[in-house]
């Protein structure tokens, strides 16, 4: 079968800095994908090649064989009405309630009647564990709550393929560790593909079966594989000191 997505020669940047370049790799269906490597190294900037939100510099991202940045307008649509989102900083609106923000790309893009759209925001809310706070205003909840009303926002169409810029910053290790027993049953349930960028070392050995390692100094991908088998394999300093808290 087609991997999922495919990252082909892509070098990225803003006008005037490269920020990576030479990036090659696959995420197969059912994949749990980790982009890992240092603070500033340029993991959100590929992110944001991959969603559609910033266009490479060079090369192709290709999902089911179709490549993406050369799609027309209705084409990059179709695609990236297959994604789920949740962003670094959350991105929730201040100015509507939790619900109504799970609620809105249901508004946005399907037909669903209004009863309809708030059935799946309460069990949307739930699956987040956050039932009772649909009346909320992100400023009235916890930053670790706001960041699971995002996911909740994240997957209300049921997406395919659903990306997470650093999910558990901000959570303590119980509701961590829930997060991430909510990604894998994303996968299982939803039989999503899932794109993960995270630090946290128990996160990425409890849940990624691939991943990319992102070096800053180099500006390129260093490593490329499941975690564990880089954590015992890896003959690459920088990936070993990084996936052993520098021990
Ligand atoms: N909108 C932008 N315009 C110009 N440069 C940017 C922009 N966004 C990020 N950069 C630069 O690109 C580089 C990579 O940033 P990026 O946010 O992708 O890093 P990151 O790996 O996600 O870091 P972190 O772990 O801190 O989230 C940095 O040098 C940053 O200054
Ligand atoms: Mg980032």
């Amino acid at each position: 079968m087609r991997p999922v997505i495919e990252v082909l020669d892509l070098d990225l940047g803003y006008t005037g800095h490269t920020v990576m370049r030479g990036l090659n790799f696959s995420v197969n269906k059912g994949d749990i994908f980790i982009v890992m490597g240092i603070n500033g190294c340029g993991k959100s900037t590929l992110l944001k090649s991959l969603i559609g939100l910033n266009a490479p510099t060079k090369g192709k991202v290709l999902y089911s064989g179709k490549s993406f940045w050369e799609e027309d307008e209705k084409g990059k649509k179709d695609i990236m009405r297959r994604f789920g989102v949740l962003y670094q900083d959350g991105a929730l609106w201040s100015s509507l309630t939790v619900g109504e923000n799970v609620a809105l790309p249901l508004q946005l893009y399907t037909k669903l009647s209004d009863q309809q759209v708030w059935e799946i925001v309460s069990l949307k809310l739930s699956l987040v564990g956050l039932e009772g706070y649909g009346d909320f205003f992100p400023g009235g909840i916890s930053g670790g709550m706001r960041k699971r009303a995002s996911l909740a926002r994240a997957i209300a169409l049921d997406p395919d393929i659903i990306f997470f810029d650093e999910p558990s910053a901000g959570l303590d290790p119980i509701n961590a560790r829930k997060l991430d027993d909510l990604i894998l049953e994303l996968r299982d349930g939803l039989g999503a593909t899932i794109v993960v960028i995270t630090h946290e070392l128990a996160s990425i050995f409890a849940i990624g079966n691939n991943s990319v390692f992102l070096d800053a100094e180099s500006k390129t991908m260093i490593a490329a594989g499941d975690p564990k088998g880089l954590l015992a394999g890896s003959k690459d300093p920088r990936v070993i000191r990084f996936l052993t808290r520098g021990n």
